[in-house]
């Protein structure tokens, strides 16, 4: 049985709230997202609660009312939506959201049966920058980009959409504090991160590059071991990526510039904005990628002419399967542990 279920079992309300538990959606270094419902009126949500453990520092429930504020704030249809927030029985703040349905697009790369068009992925990229452009305008850099917390929503009667999720990391840009403390996920993280800078939203910019170059070659931009993270971190620091066309011929060079551009080691270099990234890609969108064909799941789905703006869809294809990337959110080191105080990443971000 799932560990988190222990503590949440299913079909039981969570204390002090109208709130019964259907199951678990997701569980990570954190918390765990539960699937939730309203008996009264059978609504389901999705209810991420952080646990216990993470919320002790004294003014850790502060900053947490401050960031559910903050994400309350950000509406968007590639935003996954946050409608409120509060503090269970035991301390466990927590923030209701959504119910997604679908999975994330760490899943989806992961599934040997699918593979993402270019065209597909293109939409992707929109889609999210789209969202990241959102956030950025209200000051608010994501850190934690990446293909777990991109989620691909195809709830029946929607269209199929993608929803940026987990702003868990995120900070206020002008609130930034404890220097030193790498936060994110090292497999996506920029130099100026890896360093422990303040980030930027050139972050989130790296972090797409990282992402995009990832999905069409399964693989860094360095020939590293990807489990090893010092060299992972080294390679983001000092090495230069290779560009993705001598890994995927078929890629178009105004491509091949957009991704070395978003993975400068100067954040300065990179696009201005994540707007200008999706816009130097879009060639991705014209290429031909050989897959040749356009179904999903056995279903006919529509050809590219008519392919709706924002859906995403996926192909059966040939190619080899794919190993999920290693991308656990990396340790902060005992140093920055003891600054930001028993909260954690979260706790450390803004103050
Ligand atoms: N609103 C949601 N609806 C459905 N599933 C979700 C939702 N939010 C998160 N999940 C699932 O839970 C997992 C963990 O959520 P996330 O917010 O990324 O937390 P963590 O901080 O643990 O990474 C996600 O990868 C996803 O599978
Ligand atoms: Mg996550």
């Amino acid at each position: 049985m799932h560990a988190a279920l222990d503590e949440f079992p299913l079909g039981q309300r969570m204390p002090g709230t109208n709130w019964v538990v259907r199951g678990v959606l997701g569980a990570g270094g954190m918390g765990v997202v539960l699937d939730v419902e309203k008996e009264s009126t059978g609504l389901r949500m999705a209810m991420k609660v952080v646990r216990p453990a993470y919320a002790q520092s004294a003014d850790f429930v502060a900053r947490f009312s401050e960031e559910v504020r903050v994400l309350a704030r950000l509406r968007h249809p590639n935003i996954v939506e946050v409608t409120d927030g509060d503090i269970l029985a035991d301390g466990s703040p927590y923030i209701m959201m959504e119910r997604l349905e679908g999975r994330t697009l760490r899943e989806a790369i992961a599934d040997p049966r699918l593979t993402i068009t270019a065209e597909n992925l293109w939409t992707l990229v929109e889609q999210l920058t789209q969202a990241l452009h959102c956030a950025h305008m209200e000051s608010i850099v994501h850190r934690d980009v990446k293909p777990a917390n991109v989620f691909l929503d195809n709830r029946r009667n929607f269209a199929s959409s993608v929803k940026l999720i987990d702003f868990g990391v995120s900070a206020m840009l002008d609130g930034q504090r404890a220097p030193g403390a790498a936060i994110g996920t090292t497999r996506y993280m920029a130099p100026e991160a890896c360093a422990g800078e303040a980030p930027t939203p050139q972050v989130d910019i790296y972090a797409l590059g990282i992402m995009v170059y990832e999905v069409l070659t399964k693989t860094l931009p360095w020939d590293v071991d990807t489990r090893d993270v010092q060299a992972v971190m080294r390679a983001h620091m000092k090495d230069e990526p290779i560009a993705v066309s001598r890994r995927v011929p078929w890629i178009p060079p105004s491509v091949d510039a957009c991704l070395l551009q978003a993975l400068s080691k100067d954040p300065r270099k990179r696009q201005k904005n994540v707007l200008a990234f999706s816009a130097q890609l879009a060639e991705l969108r014209l290429a031909d990628d050989g897959s040749g064909n356009h179904h999903t799941d056995g279903v006919t789905v529509p050809t590219a002419a008519t392919l709706a703006r924002g859906r995403i869809l996926s192909s059966f294809s040939p190619k080899p399967p794919h190993t999920p990337p290693d991308d656990a959110p990396t340790r902060i080191d005992a140093s920055a542990r003891r600054r930001l105080g028993s909260a954690g990443a979260r706790a450390g971000d803004r103050r």
